[in-house]
């Protein structure tokens, strides 16, 4: 293919002197504007249209996937139940969470202790986990059931349920009846 080449624009009066060619692009370079051209359109359709990807998709799938992980969340109370072994792996959750405020030995601080016999929110198991759940928050007692799992709010509880029992000689099997059951109060959150 030939070309014309090296014509002049002739603008050089307004242009300080300065001239230009009125030459076309190189064919390969041209090209490669049209193969980008092309390249976005199909990438535009396969993006919104074949693939499906989105914001709005992503977060779905976010959200489904987190749903999956943590499916009691979605209920407003945990299926609660205390096990040793739960008791034994709240040890860590409660000392990366917990004791800035409850303290290493659970003796209180910003938070209530929970190794003497007082309960603000009611001593028993549901109250407890309800507690962890919902926090307090105009008081500062964070609601975990988003930061932890269940199975993590599980045994944290089952480990302060532990520790209260040790520590003030309550049997852990009444701490775990219901509260209606003992005439405690059911907690307001
Ligand atoms: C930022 C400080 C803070 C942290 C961290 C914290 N708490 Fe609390 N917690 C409090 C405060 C303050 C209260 C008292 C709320 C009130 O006065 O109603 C409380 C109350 C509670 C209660 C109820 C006590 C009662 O007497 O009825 C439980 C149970 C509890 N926290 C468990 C936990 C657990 C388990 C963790 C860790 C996963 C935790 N808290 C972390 C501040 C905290």
């Amino acid at each position: 293919m030939t070309k014309e080449t090296n014509r002049l624009l002739g603008h050089a009066d307004e242009a300080d002197g300065i001239e230009e060619y009125d030459n076309p692009l190189p064919d390969w370079w041209l090209g490669l504007f049209w193969i980008t051209i092309i390249w976005a359109v199909g990438y535009t359709v396969h993006y919104h249209f074949i693939a499906d990807r989105s914001q709005e998709g992503a977060l779905a799938a976010e959200l489904a996937a987190a749903e999956e992980r943590w499916p009691e969340q979605a209920q407003a109370q945990l299926a609660f139940s205390y096990s040793e072994e739960a008791a034994t792996q709240g040890e860590q959750v409660y000392n990366q969470n917990c004791f800035p405020c409850h303290g290493m030995q659970m003796e209180g601080g910003i938070g209530p202790s929970f190794v003497d016999a007082e309960w603000i929110h009611g001593g028993q198991a549901a109250n407890i986990v309800q507690i962890i759940q919902n926090g307090v928050l105009d008081k500062g007692m964070v609601a975990w059931q988003g930061i932890l799992s269940p199975e993590q709010i599980t045994n944290v509880a089952s480990y302060v349920i532990r520790r209260h029992s040790e520590a003030t000689g309550r049997p852990i099997e009444e701490i775990l009846l219901p509260p209606d059951e003992v005439g405690a109060e059911d907690a307001p959150s």
